[in-house]
C-alpha cells in the first residue's frame, strides 16, 4: 500500500491508474478509522479497480477550534487498518496543501455553499459546517478525479448534501451510499463511542432500539409520523440520561419532514449521552 502526502503525487498516481484503464474510487474520511469506515472500502472495491482512502481532518467543517484540536489523530493505526483492507493508496495531505490560502478558513476564499438539504438537523447550530464539508470534497474531487466516491448512511444528511452538490454542480463523479454499520449490540459505530463510560454506552442503546421499534411499527401499518416521533422522544428520554436533539421522519431524498408515511422515508435521530452527540437513523418502509 502506498502512502502519499502531496496532491501532485496523488494526481500522478490517479493518472497512471486511468492510463491503464482502471476505474478509481475515493473513500473520504477524517481518520480514527473503525469498522464503519472499513466497510466503505469494501464497497469501493466492489465498484472499482483501485481504491484511494483519504485521511484529512478538515478544519473548514469545525465551528469550534477546541473540537478540531481534540479530534483523534491516529495515523499509524489507521495505516495498519487500511493495509489490512488492501487499500491501494492512502492520501494523507497537510492542511497547507489542501488550503494554500486561508488555512482552512472559508471566509475570503472561494468556497461552496451547501444546498437546502444542509438546513436543519446537523446544519442547526453549526453554521457553515456543511459548506466546509462540501468545499473540502470539491477540492478532493478536483485533485483526485475519481470515478466514484463512497459515503456512509451513518451520516445520512451528509450523504444527501453531497449528492445534491454533485447533482447541482454537475460534478463528474458517482456517489455510492454505504449502509450504516452497527456494533454487536446495535449501537451505530462512531469514533465518538469510545468517549462513553460503560454506563453511558448501555444507556445509549435505547437510541437504536427505539429506531428499530419505529421501523417495525411502520411495517405493521403505523403511518402517523408525528406520533412515531413523539413516542420515540419519550422512549429515548425515559431513562433521564439521554437527551434527544432531534427526532424527525423525512423524505429519504429531499429531507423534507413528512407527516403521513406513504413512501419509504428516513427516521433521523440524534441524541446526547454524557455530553456526546450520537447520530443514528433508519429506513422506514410502509
Ligand atoms: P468521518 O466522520 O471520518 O466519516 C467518513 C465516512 O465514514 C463518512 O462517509 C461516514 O458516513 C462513514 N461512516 C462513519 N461511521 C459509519 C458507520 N457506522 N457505518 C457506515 N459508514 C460510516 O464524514 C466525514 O468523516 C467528513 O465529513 C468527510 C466526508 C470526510 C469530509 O471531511
Amino acid at each position: 500500500m502506498e502512502v502519499v502526502r502531496k496532491s501532485e503525487e496523488i494526481k500522478a498516481w490517479v493518472r497512471k491508474q486511468k492510463a491503464s484503464g482502471k476505474k478509481v474510487s475515493l473513500v473520504p474520511t477524517m481518520g480514527a478509522l473503525h469498522a464503519g469506515h472499513l466497510s466503505l472500502v469494501s464497497i469501493a472495491k466492489a465498484h472499482s479497480d483501485a481504491v484511494i482512502l483519504y485521511i484529512f481532518v478538515n478544519p473548514a467543517q469545525f465551528n469550534d477550534p477546541k473540537d478540531l484540536e481534540k479530534y483523534p489523530r491516529t495515523l499509524e493505526r489507521d495505516l495498519e487498518l487500511a493495509r489490512g483492507e488492501n487499500v491501494d493508496v492512502v492520501f494523507a495531505p497537510e492542511a497547507a496543501d489542501i488550503y494554500p490560502e486561508g488555512g482552512g478558513k472559508l471566509s475570503g476564499t472561494c468556497h461552496v455553499r451547501a444546498g437546502n438539504r444542509s438546513e436543519n438537523f446537523e446544519g442547526d447550530g453549526r453554521p457553515g459546517h456543511f459548506d466546509g464539508v462540501c468545499t473540502v470534497l470539491n477540492i478532493m474531487f478536483n485533485i483526485v478525479e475519481a470515478d466514484t466516491a463512497v459515503f456512509g448512511e451513518k451520516d445520512y444528511q451528509q450523504l444527501q448534501v453531497v449528492s445534491q452538490m454533485v447533482k447541482d454542480l454537475q460534478i463528474p463523479i458517482e456517489i455510492i451510499p454505504a449502509p450504516l454499520v452497527r456494533d454487536h449490540d446495535g449501537l451505530a459505530l462512531s469514533s465518538r463511542n469510545v468517549r462513553l463510560s460503560p454506563e453511558g454506552r448501555k444507556e445509549s442503546l435505547v437510541i437504536s432500539r427505539t429506531l428499530a421499534a419505529a421501523a417495525e411499527k411502520v411495517s405493521s401499518g403505523e403511518r402517523d409520523a408525528r406520533k412515531l416521533e413523539q413516542n420515540a422522544i419519550q422512549a429515548v428520554e425515559s431513562t433521564g440520561r439521554v437527551k434527544v436533539e432531534y427526532a424527525s421522519i423525512v423524505d429519504a431524498d429531499s429531507l423534507e419532514p413528512l407527516s403521513h408515511i406513504d413512501k419509504p422515508c428516513q427516521f433521523l435521530l440524534t441524541a446526547t449521552v454524557e455530553g456526546i452527540r450520537l447520530l443514528d437513523n433508519i429506513r422506514l418502509k410502509p
